[in-house]
């Protein structure tokens, strides 16, 4: 991926000067004559997110000046400086004076370079930016390729990114870092013990399979973390409407973020001992598919009623979740798209998570500020726990009732969890519905910083 930042010396880097609508009067009075008669005359006011390019007496761009919120803007957001990839023309820059803070900035700006350019070459300016003295470049940079990867994987519409597609990708990234492979395919998954994967994936044409991938000195703390790889729901027999199935290619996004998290803990060389599994599925239609009131005994030995074909993501993870449970991880963390109650609580930008490490809550929600990654505890609420009984096998994966849906999903998990010294389970939307800074519209990397961040912390 090329990169967004220049490293060559770039004295003749554009500087980008960001201003408040408080401190403009301050920068216009500093700027020579017919900048500031320029700038005057476009009626510039530092707005936030107003950009306009300065000219030097002889018709070229002397310098960029930005517009920022105030620091104690209830509007403030740090990724504001994600726009200027997307308004600025080609060139290669540099930050003048400090943005409220200087590296969510960089990361803004490399985040905003983002284009999704699979099928169609992307028209955007190739612009630069000399990194500032005192950010780790290279740390940033890893941030950034990971959302774009993440990015990539779910903004390719299924057609291109079945399970066979997903494994592959994760067979790539294990090359790439000498990491351990494995998949277990269609009917093996039925001999190896995987009942709800093979039942979600079945009617597919296209082959369920569970990817498994290890990196890492075993003597390390163990960290498993295990993504929802559904390629296309369509809800199964339980069919969605048109208007809900439209973006369902983003089922795999807890598949594409705990790869895109991957690929950072393994190229920062974090001393865990690191395994990924990904149930990888097509929820599809046909006359073999897994049927409304279906019973399926799990890996784990429990019977599990079909209170709704739809509610595949947790019946997959179920399965996933209990083999990554049977070698007592240090940490579990598990990501999928799980819920449309989930967006209905939080809205699209704010993943809830849940966990009863009441440690990890607190570090997890100080990395997620930090990060600007943000999440928000949910609690897993024990009396609704029952909510999950079925009158005829030990669970369902759908209660009847419709309250409470993003729990009652975090519940079903946690029963297929058992020895993990500490579990965290995040269900993310995974997808931005209409471009803000930093975040083009499409596939979104999701909890994957903030939880790069912890296992840091942790084991950097
Ligand atoms: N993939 C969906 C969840 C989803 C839907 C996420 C829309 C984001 C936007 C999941 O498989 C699903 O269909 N969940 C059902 C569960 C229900 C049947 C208990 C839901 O949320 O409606
Ligand atoms: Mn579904
Ligand atoms: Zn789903």
């Amino acid at each position: 991926m090329p990169s967004v930042f220049e490293t060559a010396p770039a004295a003749s880097a554009i500087p980008i000067t960001f201003a408040t609508k408080a401190t403009w009067d301050a920068t216009c009075a500093e700027l020579p004559a017919q900048a500031r008669q320029f700038a005057l005359a476009n009626g510039f006011a530092a707005k936030p997110g107003a950009c306009l390019a300065l000219p030097s007496a002889d018709g070229q761009i002397a310098q960029i000046v930005f517009g920022l919120e105030e620091k104690n803007a209830k509007s403030l957001d740090l990724f504001r400086p994600g726009l200027l990839p997307g308004l600025l023309p080609p060139g290669v820059y540099r930050f003048a004076n400090a943005p409220h803070d200087t590296r969510l900035a960089v990361l803004a700006f490399a985040l905003g370079s983002y284009r999704f350019s699979r099928y169609r070459k992307s028209d955007a300016a190739d612009v630069r930016l000399v990194p500032p003295d005192g950010i780790d470049a290279a740390d940033t940079k890893r941030m950034a390729d990971a959302a774009a990867l993440a990015r990539d994987l779910i903004n390719t519409p299924a057609n291109d990114m079945g399970p066979e597609e997903l494994a592959l990708a994760a067979q790539h990234l294990a090359n790439r870092f000498d990491a351990n492979f494995n998949c277990i395919v269609g009917d093996d998954l039925t001999r190896q013990n995987f009942p709800l994967i093979h039942a979600v994936g079945m009617a597919s044409s296209r082959a369920p399979r569970l990817i498994d991938l290890t990196w890492g000195d075993p003597a390390h703390p163990k960290v498993t973390l295990v993504g929802k790889g559904v390629c296309f729901d369509s809800g199964g027999l339980d069919l969605k409407p048109s208007a809900g199935m439209l973006i369902m290619k983003k089922d795999m996004g807890g598949a594409a973020n705990v790869l895109a998290l991957a690929q950072m803990v393994m190229d920062a060389k974090l001393r865990v001992r690191l395994r990924v599994l990904i149930p990888a599925v097509e929820n599809a239609v046909a006359g073999n598919a897994f049927r409304p009131l279906d019973i399926f005994t799990s890996r784990k030995g429990l019977a599990v009623e079909i209170g709704n074909t739809d509610a595949e993501g947790r019946l997959i993870l179920a399965d996933a979740l209990a083999l990554a449970d049977e070698e007592n991880p240090d940490l579990l963390v598990d990501l999928g798209t799980l819920t449309g109650a989930a967006r209905v609580a939080l809205g699209p930008d704010l993943p809830p998570f849940y966990t009863n490490d009441e440690t990890l809550a607190l570090d997890i929600a100080a990395c997620a500020k930090q990060e600007n990654d943000p999440l928000w505890r949910l609690p897993l609420w024990p009396a609704y726990d029952a909510w999950l009984d079925s009158k005829v096998a030990n669970i369902t994966n759908a209660p009847s009732g419709t309250f409470a849906g993003s729990i009652t999903c975090a519940l079903f998990l946690q029963r297929f969890v058992e020895h993990a010294k500490s579990w965290l389970h995040v269900d993310i939307y995974g997808w931005t519905p209409s471009a803000k800074p930093a975040r083009p519209e499409g596939g979104e990397c999701q909890a994957a910083r903030a939880i790069y961040k912890l296992l840091g912390e942790r084991y950097g």
